[in-house]
């Protein structure tokens, strides 16, 4: 049996990087349960499981405490505490980087941005996690992780996965909107479109019957394309009174 030798739609052979045709052990994807794990915190050891299991949760890593790209991250989500605490969400935040050192870090980021370090960051001094969660990308960082993160609703499952390079560092602001998009999505069971914010318009699923979304928002969807059915929540965007 051959298994790598695949064809593009127009029948040219596609030459994948020799290192797909390793086996993988896991590489996390979206709909696993996120597994268990034990960590060393700045808030003290975390049982994952029992620490994350009924809120959603941001769980990140990032290269190294300590250094510039990474600081911004960090004091960004230190100044966007109240945003990140209406979603429910919960932050942990995962480097290789000692607990002293983390500590450290954090008192430098809340004198930067006057803002509290309101989560945790995690140590994982040998990257044994990192390597287990497919956060080492070797052509990125030789062994520090990449900028990779998980978004978990509250049973544990993982419903986003982001991955940054090093030398580019994540949006607090979409982290935020997806979150508030899954919760949309979870709670009404519309879709999301494109850069959708709380009131704008959502995705009407093609199983859903116009009627039943006239029971639901109380308008009957607008229909832009046969297959784009768009739905007007009660507090339509821009509506006047
Ligand atoms: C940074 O956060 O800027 C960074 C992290 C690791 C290596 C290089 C830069």
């Amino acid at each position: 049996m051959q298994l790598f030798a695949p064809k593009s739609y127009d029948g040219t052979p596609i030459h994948l990087p020799k290192s797909s045709k390793r086996s993988v052990r896991w590489l996390p994807q979206i709909g696993d349960i996120f597994p268990n794990f034990q960590i060393a915190s700045t808030d003290g050891p975390i049982e994952f499981w029992s620490w994350a299991e009924g809120s959603w949760i941001l769980l990140f890593s990032h290269p190294e405490a300590k250094t510039p790209v990474c600081t911004t991250e960090l004091g960004e989500l230190a100044s966007n505490q109240a945003e990140f605490k209406a979603t429910g969400a919960k932050v942990l935040g995962l480097s290789p980087s000692p607990i002293n050192v983390q500590q450290e870090w954090h008192s430098d980021i809340e004198a930067i941005y006057n803002a509290k370090v309101w989560f945790p960051t995690a140590s994982d001094p040998n990257g044994e996690l990192a390597s287990l969660f497919g956060m080492k990308h070797r052509h990125e960082h030789p062994d520090a992780p990449i900028r990779k993160s998980f978004i978990l609703d509250p049973q544990l499952r993982i419903r986003v996965i982001f991955e940054y390079p090093v030398c580019v560092g994540r949006s607090v602001e979409e982290t935020i909107r997806v979150i508030q998009a899954l919760k949309m999505h979870d709670d009404t069971g519309f879709a999301i479109p494109s850069d959708w914010y709380e009131g704008d318009p959502l995705v009407v699923p093609s199983e859903l019957a116009d009627a039943d979304v006239m029971t639901l928002v109380g308008s009957p969807p607008v229909i832009v394309l046969p297959y784009l059915r768009m739905a007007f929540g009660k507090e339509r965007k821009g509506a006047a009174g």
